[in-house]
């Protein structure tokens, strides 16, 4: 980003609001986070945080804003820079190990046109709504056997950590064509990969290390690579009807695709399409515990759980930023963003805006319309999100019926993070039907 000149009359966030969207931790905390977004979106809607160790970036609060800004994938590249929010030590790191550039992946979220739509387009239609409603039966069977396990515990368990990791993950694993028993190394692998800056989550080595973030994101990548070099080659030998045999087997201007990009689409796929599915699954059900009528509401209206699924994602907007970068110089709501100035776009914030959403706090399975921006928005929007939305659904039609009362049995516990993250842990007491 271009420095700061003494000339400049860009407006500097306050540096304790500033600190708190910068640092992981606060990500923890509703009641720090929140209101710190609110401020801002009060009182400086598009503003510049100057923390120590980090570039200075816009963040970007409004609604408005951040649709504007991701329609316009030109004029906003994602590759530039990091589209993740790292300290300077940890990219600086990253481009000492990879030949100078911090794109240590080459998924989707690292590409800008034209290149981004020719990977898109390789599984674009494979996500469309007519293509995953096929999926239906099969994801159903997945939720049964899943809400089987949870009735198992009786009467009490960590809503996230005996059920809500664990469905999604094997949805996603299972279309994908890994095997079952290789779950639980992706899972780690996911956690550590999105919980860089959490202390539960770093691996022991990295702990106290001042580019712990960078290390750790370049550990977990090559492990994965290994992993998917594996099964990329069996699938082009002996290619099946899974999306890895799809993506192993794709081709991108009349040639194979590098084992760069085959690496990222999967180590994508792998983590976007798993933890983001559980942690709204977790947050739909502590909404409806703190604001219980919605139970009695969707009890008298079953297809409410439509409903119930857009107020989870919104409520707990699990993917927390993205970055972009500006290609030239532009004005955005009266404010002069450079060229290769960073943004930081913030989905929980846009997600909280009074001026689209009513008692945005409130959760609320009839809110509508309910126009969210958790899957992001224009060309770079969630490509899993329709398989998200089916997935939980049917979860909430499967689980619901089982459960005569529900109630919390301890405190819910967040990642620390400022990127991709939610719910660790949510204790529950319940009674069967
Ligand atoms: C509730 C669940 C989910 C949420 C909230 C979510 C959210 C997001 C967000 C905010 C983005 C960035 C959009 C942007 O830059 O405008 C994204 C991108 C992406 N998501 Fe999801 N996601 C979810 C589930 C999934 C699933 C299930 C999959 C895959 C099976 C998936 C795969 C992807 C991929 C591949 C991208 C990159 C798209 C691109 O850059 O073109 N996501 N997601």
């Amino acid at each position: 980003m271009s420095t700061i000149l003494e000339s400049d009359t860009r407006p500097l966030i306050p540096q304790d609001i500033a600190k708190i969207v910068i640092t992981p931790k606060s990500y923890a905390d509703d009641d720090i986070i929140y209101p710190a977004f609110k401020w801002l979106r009060e009182n400086m809607p598009l503003g510049v945080a100057e923390v120590e160790g980090y570039d200075p970036i816009w963040v970007v609060t409004k609604h408005a804003d951040i649709k504007a800004i991701e329609l316009n994938a030109k004029l906003f590249h994602n590759a530039d820079h990091n589209p993740i929010l790292n300290d300077r030590a940890s990219d600086e790191f990253m481009k000492q190990i990879n030949g100078g550039t911090t794109r240590l992946l080459s998924s989707l979220t690292y590409m800008d046109p034209p290149e981004h739509a020719a990977y898109r387009n390789l599984t674009q239609s494979w996500f469309m709504p007519n293509r995953v409603s096929k999926l239906e039966e099969k994801i159903r069977t997945l939720a049964r056997n899943s809400v089987d396990t949870l009735l198992s515990f009786d009467g009490e368990c960590d809503f996230v950590r005996d059920f809500a990791l664990h469905y999604p993950l094997r949805v996603i694993m299972t279309l994908f064509g890994v095997p079952p028993e290789d779950e639980p190394r992706m899972l780690k692998l996911t956690q550590e990969f999105f919980g860089v800056h959490d202390p539960e989550e770093q691996r022991p080595e990295m702990v106290a290390d001042p580019v712990a973030a960078g290390k750790q994101w370049a550990a977990t990548l090559e492990e994965f690579f290994e992993y998917f070099d594996g099964l990329s080659a069996q699938r082009r030998a002996n290619p099946s009807d899974d999306m890895l045999s799809l993506i192993a087997n794709s081709q991108v201007n009349g040639a194979p695709i590098p084992r760069d990009e085959a690496n990222g689409y999967y180590v994508a796929i792998a983590t976007a399409g798993h933890d983001t599915t559980s942690s709204s699954t977790a947050g739909g059900l502590h909404g409806m515990l703190l604001y219980p009528d919605n139970f009695a509401k969707l009890k008298a209206d079953p297809s409410l759980v439509k409903g119930l699924v857009d107020e989870a994602i919104r409520w707990t907007s699990p993917v927390k930023h993205f970055m972009r970068n500006a290609t030239e110089d532009t004005v955005v709501r009266g404010q002069t963003i450079r060229a290769m100035d960073r943004l930081m776009i913030s989905y929980p914030s846009g997600n909280r805006d009074e001026e689209v959403f009513s008692d945005p706090t409130r959760f609320d399975i009839t809110r509508s319309p309910n126009p969210h921006i958790a899957f992001g928005f224009g060309p770079h929007m969630c490509l899993g999100q329709h398989l998200a939305k089916l997935e939980m659904r049917v979860l909430f039609e499967e689980l619901l019926p089982h459960i005569e009362s529900i109630e919390l049995a301890g405190d819910p516990r967040l990642v620390e993070t400022n990127f991709v993250g939610g719910y660790k842990s949510l204790p529950v007491r319940f009674k069967k039907r």
